[in-house]
């Protein structure tokens, strides 16, 4: 097997609000960090964009690591490094909307009962790598879904132009956001499908890594 590059993202995005909050995520980063660690293992270089976690900075020599804060930063540091990428994995859970002003000052409490917070999209990383940033190399994203988890995951296969989109469910409590285990489901551009029995993260990098391997060397 070559060796390969990839270019992993992965945790949470934080988009602020004031000098002391902001909106984020459940997702601790977790399945992106498991699968740069055994793509380093197994001899490929990784480039990791993470968004703020509490996971500890991987200190294998094939790991080069980048931290960013915002959807907008990641996007940024996602652009200049994916045309140097095999491989592109999206497992970040990037905030879909960010605040449309962020206020300099911590925002007072009023007399009104209601608080209104005007948002506007951040840009779709993983929809943009295609056409945008002209990557052409093996494309995977992750589906995080309630309901529907076939019908939406086949979506945004499509439209945000993968070759394989792993899925899971996070309705369920015992694994996916913020849980050591999970249990996903793969869709492939070609149509096929394919489920993997619930395991450890770090288990199920391992074997996503030898069915993206297997992608790659196919081409
Ligand atoms: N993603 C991304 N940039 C965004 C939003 C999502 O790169 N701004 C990537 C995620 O890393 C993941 C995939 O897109 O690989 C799925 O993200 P999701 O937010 O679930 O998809 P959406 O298209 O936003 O769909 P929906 O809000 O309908 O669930």
């Amino acid at each position: 097997m070559s060796k390969l590059r990839f270019l992993i993202t992965a945790g949470p995005t934080r988009e602020v609000i004031d000098p002391v909050r902001y909106i984020s995520n459940r997702s601790s980063g977790k399945m992106g960090f498991s699968l740069a660690e055994s793509a380093a293992e197994r001899g490929h270089h990784v480039h990791l964009i993470s968004g703020p976690v509490s996971l500890e900075t991987l200190s294998h020599p094939y790991v080069e690591t980048t931290r960013v804060e915002s959807a907008h930063e990641m996007y940024r540091a996602v652009e200049s490094n994916i045309l140097q990428a095999d491989v592109a994995i999206m497992t970040a859970a990037v905030s879909d909307y960010r605040p449309s002003s962020v206020s300099s000052q911590k925002i007072k409490k009023t007399k009104e009962e209601e608080l209104v917070l005007h948002l506007e999209r951040t840009e779709d990383i993983l929809g943009s790598a295609r056409e945008k940033m002209g990557f052409a190399g093996i494309l995977v994203g992750f589906a995080a879904e309630t309901e529907k988890l076939e019908e939406y995951a086949r979506g945004k296969l499509e439209r945000k132009n993968c070759d394989l989109i792993v899925a899971n469910d996070v309705s369920r409590s015992d694994i996916g956001f913020d849980v050591p285990e999970n249990e996903i489901a793969l869709f492939y551009r070609d149509g096929r499908s394919e489920s993997m029995r619930k395991a450890s993260k770090n288990v199920l990098a391992n074997q996503l890594l030898t069915l993206i391997e297997q992608l790659a060397s196919a081409e």
